[in-house]
């Protein structure tokens, strides 16, 4: 046990990480979709988890909109609040990786610093940055939600893309055009999981 300056004592428990693999027969990761609204990050991550789930490996789905409206909802768009965002969800994962899943999270994460930050809770081999590269245009003229079109008329302010920066990732584990057709891209992610022999 080793004890911080403000008497928190860490407790190591029984059940491990490595015994829960063990039972589960994969190892746990975090698959960090990241790109902008519309790149279509929540729907390749669904995608991902469903052909993940079928070969029976455990997983869990973080999503930016759905978290929004629980764990962070007292959160909003600004610098300090997306930090915070990504932060909470860095932890989240964390946990659920210790609980041996493979946890997918689709959030927009646009500052570079926020996501290395998370990156540096996880060992080697555990974090997967998957940047879903799709043009602004592209994510625009999409427009699933009608949000651009509201940013534009500047009823949305600090809109990413739009008036709020999005970093790219330099060194993704995986960088994936947006535009290309779902399967492929869950072939990808599925293959760099093998090697990086997360599955099997
Ligand atoms: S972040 O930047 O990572 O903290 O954002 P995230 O938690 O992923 O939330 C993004 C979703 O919130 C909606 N939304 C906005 N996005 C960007 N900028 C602004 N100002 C904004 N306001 C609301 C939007 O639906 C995002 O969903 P996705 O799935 O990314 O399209």
């Amino acid at each position: 046990a080793s004890t911080t300056d403000n008497h928190i004592v860490w407790h190591d428990h029984p059940i491990t990480r490595q015994f829960r693999e063990n039972a589960n027969g994969h190892k746990g990761a975090v698959l960090w979709f990241t790109g902008l609204s519309g790149s279509g990050k929540s729907t390749l991550a669904g995608a991902c988890e469903q052909a993940l789930a079928s070969l029976g490996v455990k997983t869990y789905l973080l999503d930016g909109d759905n978290i929004r409206h629980g764990l962070c909802k007292d959160l909003g768009f600004d610098e300090s609040d997306r930090q915070e965002n990504i932060r909470r969800i860095g932890e989240v994962a964390k946990l659920m990786v210790d609980a041996g899943l493979v946890v997918a999270t689709a959030f927009i994460s646009p500052y570079r610093e926020d996501r290395q930050k998370v990156r540096e809770l996880f060992g080697a081999n555990q974090f997967f940055e998957l940047h879903i590269a799709t043009p602004v245009e592209v994510c625009e003229q999409r427009d699933p939600k009608g949000l651009y079109q509201q940013a534009r008329a500047g009823k949305i302010k600090n809109f990413t893309g739009i008036d709020s920066p999005y970093q790219e990732p330099l060194q993704p584990e995986l960088r994936i055009d947006g535009r290309q057709a779902i399967p492929d891209s869950v072939t990808q992610i599925l293959q760099l999981l093998g090697e990086k022999k997360i599955i099997k």
